[in-house]
């Protein structure tokens, strides 16, 4: 028989509630953190909206400019990088943040603040126009220089292993919000109608093992060979390839299903697409935090050195099993 509708049980925990009720977990917690992960939510809400509407508000289409990789720059991707670099800048956690759109570090103006983010605003920009599922991804780390001092590079050039807190947006078929402090993962969806995130996903655990591997697989001829007999490998059991173009969205199936994501290095790109700071090491937080494991082939993700703002990594990304196959372990 069917469970009943239990009315009392409908009411769910609001992500400021929760974030609040886990401050607990930083014995010499403040507030700040917790601020800091609400600006975000609501700098979120605010992209959300304009997503939703792009088609009827004329942001769609690129900008005509490029960022500092050479990108096209949609006018979404400006937007949201707007959004969220006004959120942080006047939320006042936050000292110096890296953006994907922008060259430099940023620097907010609070030097007093003891927080740093990486921020890619807008992840999968390429399926605005087309209307499929996109992201923004960031990292939240505790800064390095002495407070009340302009921080510096060396205050973003940290280790993913430093991460205090990390999360993503997916603005999909529903708009959903997933982070981790360390303390396990938690998601939580967008209800429109009241303007809230509710806890939908508490604890999110990856399958050890999955039948998904996404790849852009018109780039095949280009992979090192042990990749290649890899994927071949995938293809013999049948497995079902899976590639939506947005990091955000392709991890977040792989996560919640199983399966894996790897952006490698190709003859074209020798270090890979994707940008360790702002977009690899906050999903291999989470992907750690869930049960799963990310590399760049080789070394861990988390542990690797960042010497420059916009480097490049290749990666490795999903279920456990399924990513130490894949390196030949
Ligand atoms: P962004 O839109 O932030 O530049 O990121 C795009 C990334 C990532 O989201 C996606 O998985 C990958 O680029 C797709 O690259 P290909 O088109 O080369 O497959
Ligand atoms: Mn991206
Ligand atoms: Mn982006």
């Amino acid at each position: 028989m069917a469970e009943r509708f239990d009315y009392k049980k409908s009411i769910g925990v609001t992500l400021d509630r929760f974030i609040m009720e886990n401050q607990s977990d930083f014995p010499f917690a403040t507030g700040e953190l917790s601020q800091l992960l609400r600006d975000i939510a609501i700098a979120a809400k605010i992209v959300n909206k304009e997503i939703n509407r792009a088609g009827l508000s004329d942001i769609v289409g690129a900008m005509g400019s490029k960022n500092v990789q050479g990108e096209d720059q949609q006018r979404l991707d400006v937007i949201a990088d707007f959004r969220f670099t006004q959120a942080l800048t006047h939320g006042g956690e936050v000292c110096v943040v890296v953006s994907e759109e922008v060259d430099e570090i940023i620097f907010t103006g609070n030097d007093d603040a003891k927080y740093v983010v990486a921020i890619d605003p807008l992840d999968g920009s390429s399926n605005i126009d087309v209307n499929v599922a996109i992201g923004t991804i960031f990292s939240i780390y505790r800064r390095k220089s002495p407070l009340g001092k302009k921080p510096g590079l060396d205050d973003v050039l940290q280790k993913g292993t430093e991460q205090v807190a990390a999360g993503y947006v997916l603005y999909g078929s529903s708009t959903m919000l997933v982070y981790t402090t360390g303390f396990g993962v938690n998601g939580f969806t967008y209800e429109p109608s009241l303007g809230e995130f509710f806890l939908s996903h508490p604890n999110m655990k990856t399958p050890e093992m999955g039948r998904l591997y996404s790849i852009n697989e018109g780039n095949y001829d280009d992979f090192e060979d042990s990749l290649k007999a890899y994927i071949q490998l995938c293809r013999d059991r049948r497995y079902s390839g899976r590639y939506i173009g947005s990091l955000v969205a392709d991890f977040h199936r792989n996560m919640l299903k199983g399966g894996m994501y790897v952006y490698p290095a190709t003859k074209g790109s020798p270090k890979g697409k994707l940008r360790l700071i702002y977009e690899c090491n906050a999903l291999a937080f989470i992907c750690e935090q869930a049960g799963g494991m990310a590399t760049d082939g080789k070394n861990r993700i988390l542990e690797i050195q960042p010497t420059e703002l916009h480097q490049r990594v290749p990666y490795y990304v999903g279920s456990k099993k399924m990513v130490e196959e894949s390196m030949g372990t």
